[in-house]
């Protein structure tokens, strides 16, 4: 099976993604590295172990990576859509973390995940890019041990976070890095096609009939449910990181279109806009903007089904 390191803000739908993984024996998962986003670190990272500990995977290492973005200041969090400790304030009905974080941290957690795997690794990043892009930097060596990179993140349309998507709004400096200095393969599932994936009533009533796995993942999901409701008048909701990893465990289940694409540093009101760019102006990034939406979310509930 493939192995993939997941770098991750948890987050209700990194929640939903870290358990498809788990649930995907096309994939060993061989790292949880958690990075600040939707909350601050402190939570990410203790929501990364507390959903591990409920799938009983205490095998898997976890390791905190950066509080902050690379250059300016993190502009806002998604606690709106996340709750207040970023699991929909079921944080603390979940199983304790079973393990401490590894204390070399995220990018030193990765780029030991790196060496040691006999075959390259496929990094699936579904948050803010600042790990990856340390990695990167600290690490160039090291690329050769990456299969692929497939990031949740950035739009080609409207952003959700003004013009730009949460993620590369995040820290558009570690995206631009990522997107325009990778030296490997990446993918981009941006939220052009995320949206066209919502999860809604039928879905998430059988999730939260499969089993109480499943049935704990249904409670987090219910106040960002409420959220979309309240926000968009819709019963229903965007699984955004999950479309990224079923990508990772099902290469090719997307389709992509191979743009340059540059990110918008500046401090205006564009500032992290992902923008593709004319062909020949940049390294090709593989962006995600098709793909048979039903299929996505019936193999998402199907492999999730399996937690039990
Ligand atoms: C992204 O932003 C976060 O709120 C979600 O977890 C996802 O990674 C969607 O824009
Ligand atoms: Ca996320």
């Amino acid at each position: 099976s493939t192995p993939i390191v997941i770098d991750t803000d948890p987050g209700v739908d990194d929640a939903v993604a870290i358990m498809l993984a788990l649930a995907s024996p096309e994939v060993e998962v061989r790292a949880v590295t958690t990075v600040f986003g939707n909350v601050a670190l402190e939570s990410t990272t203790a929501n990364a172990g507390r959903i591990l500990a409920l799938c009983d995977r205490a095998d898997v290492p976890v390791a905190a990576g950066a509080a902050r973005p690379l250059v300016h200041p993190q502009r806002e969090r998604a606690q709106q859509w996340h709750g207040g400790d970023g699991l929909g304030g079921r944080a603390s009905a979940l199983p304790v973390p079973a393990v401490e974080p590894d204390a070399r941290g995220a990018v030193e957690t990765m780029a030991a995940a790196l060496r040691a795997s006999a075959e390259p690794v496929t990094l699936v990043p579904i948050g803010p890019l600042t790990n990856v892009a340390l990695l990167l930097a600290v690490h160039p060596d090291l690329t050769s041990k990456i299969a692929r990179i497939v990031w949740m993140g950035g739009s080609l349309g409207a952003g959700n976070t003004g013009a730009a998507e949460f993620n590369a709004h995040c820290d558009p400096e570690a995206a631009h890095r990522v997107l325009t200095q990778a030296d490997v393969p990446v993918t981009m599932v941006p939220l052009d096609l995320t949206l066209r994936c919502p999860a809604g009533p039928d879905w998430l009533d059988a999730l939260a009939g499969a089993g109480s796995r499943c049935g704990e993942l249904a409670q987090v999901i219910a106040h960002y449910r409420a959220a979309y409701r309240a926000r968009y008048g819709m019963d229903a909701v965007a699984v955004h990181d999950a479309v990224a990893v079923l990508e990772a465990v099902l290469p090719g289940t997307l389709r992509t279109t191979a743009l340059p694409v540059e990110v918008a540093c500046d401090l205006g009101p564009a500032r992290g806009a992902t923008v593709a760019m004319p062909s020949g102006s940049g390294p090709d990034v593989q962006v995600a903007l098709d793909a048979d939406t039903g299929e996505v979310l019936a193999e998402i509930l199907k492999r999730l089904q399996r937690l039990g």
